[in-house]
């Protein structure tokens, strides 16, 4: 990521030992690098939303894992496997949705239970080495996401965005901000409509960093506007993440998402999720089964600290929502972009290289 034109440092980086973080929750106002020397602290990080977007959540719980075996005083390999055990279910329980952190976690033991490792330093050289070969990874799989997807966008497109997918969602670079990036270093004209994203407000607060910080013409909207603007023939196309993606290509993205893709489609304006194979589910045969994770009523009765909302009421805060496959124009990965019928194309996607 850069900052007033300097580069600063990747959202999570492994850094001696240890995890620097950039703390999202302080952004535009403050830049805090965050370091973490324990995974418990980690798992808390990415509850508490320091850390946050899927590809970035799961590089972070690899790399809390990598922390796991360095802080685990087993002196062979069985006891270190055990120890790591129940770190991975702590990292795995941090957040729901996103399936890019159990598959990280997956890869990370995976790789520590390999046979040709026999000490538990072999295991603790690996997962290091591992977890920051998934940061490079997520790199190069956004710019190569970025390249797919730069194609759907023509010169003098307006693009409507929702959430934060940005470098910050991820190592560096971005998924479909990522895509917006690679059209606008292609020299193509773009103009980002950025949905605030409420309750946390990923789009006033971090796509609109981003964006300024890269010099890409946008304009703010509150979440309600998106409708008007679909409506009046302003948006070319909507492109957003995702946190899972079900095989038959129903996407469970930041809530609001649905909405989008509804009043989208009722206007004619193709809708694109942007994600890596690694957040395609194929073990889900569709979205229902997706779970979808319920975050604190504050964030709804309270803006900026201030309470908004009467005392004592219900409110219900579900942070993702499912866009049934039928609304989707294609999804754009690494590998390509897949079309309908998904449950065809994704998985062809995934399994090629
Ligand atoms: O709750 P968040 O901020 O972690 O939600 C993030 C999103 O919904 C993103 O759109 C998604 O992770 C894809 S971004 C790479």
């Amino acid at each position: 990521l850069s900052y007033a034109g300097r580069m600063v440092m990747r959202t999570v980086e492994w850094r001696d030992g240890k995890i620097a973080m950039i703390d999202q929750r302080a952004l535009p106002h403050e830049f805090i690098m965050a370091e973490y020397a324990d995974y418990r602290q980690v798992a808390a990080a990415i509850r508490d939303m320091v850390v946050r977007g899927a590809p970035a959540i799961g590089v972070a719980a690899a790399m809390g894992l990598a922390l796991a075996s360095l802080q685990s005083l087993a002196k062979d390999r069985p006891a270190l496997l055990r120890d790591l055990e129940s770190a991975e279910k702590e990292l795995r329980a941090a957040r729901p949705t996103a399936v890019n952190l159990g598959w990280a976690l997956d890869r990370m033991l995976r790789r520590a239970r390999e046979v040709s490792l026999v000490s538990a330093g072999d295991v603790r050289v690996a997962l290091v080495a591992e977890a920051q070969a998934m940061a490079d990874e997520d790199v190069a799989v956004n710019k190569r996401m970025g390249v797919h997807g730069a194609s759907l966008i023509r010169d003098g497109d307006t693009i409507l965005h929702h959430c934060n997918t940005g470098g910050l969602a991820a190592v560096d670079y971005g998924t479909a901000l990522g895509v917006i990036r690679c059209a606008h270093e292609q020299g193509k004209r773009v103009h980002v409509l950025v949905d605030e994203t409420r309750p946390r407000l990923q789009g006033a607060r971090l796509t609109a960093w981003e964006l300024k910080q890269w010099g890409i013409p946008f304009t703010l909207i509150v979440d309600n506007a998106a409708g008007h603007f679909l409506r009046t023939g302003r948006v070319s196309l909507v492109m957003f993440g995702a946190d899972r993606i079900a095989r038959n290509g129903d996407v469970a993205n930041k809530i609001g998402t649905y909405k989008l893709a509804v009043v989208g489609r009722e206007n004619g304006v193709p809708i694109y999720s942007v994600a890596p194979t690694s957040t395609v589910d194929l073990a889900l045969l569709d979205g229902d089964a997706i779970p979808i994770e319920e975050r604190d009523p504050r964030e709804v009765t309270d803006i900026g600290g201030v309470r908004i909302a009467p005392e004592g009421i219900a409110v219900a805060n579900p942070a993702f929502d499912v866009t049934p496959h039928r609304y989707i124009t294609g999804i754009v990965t690494e590998n390509g972009i897949a079309y309908p019928p998904f449950d065809v194309s994704l998985p062809q996607l995934v399994e090629s290289q």
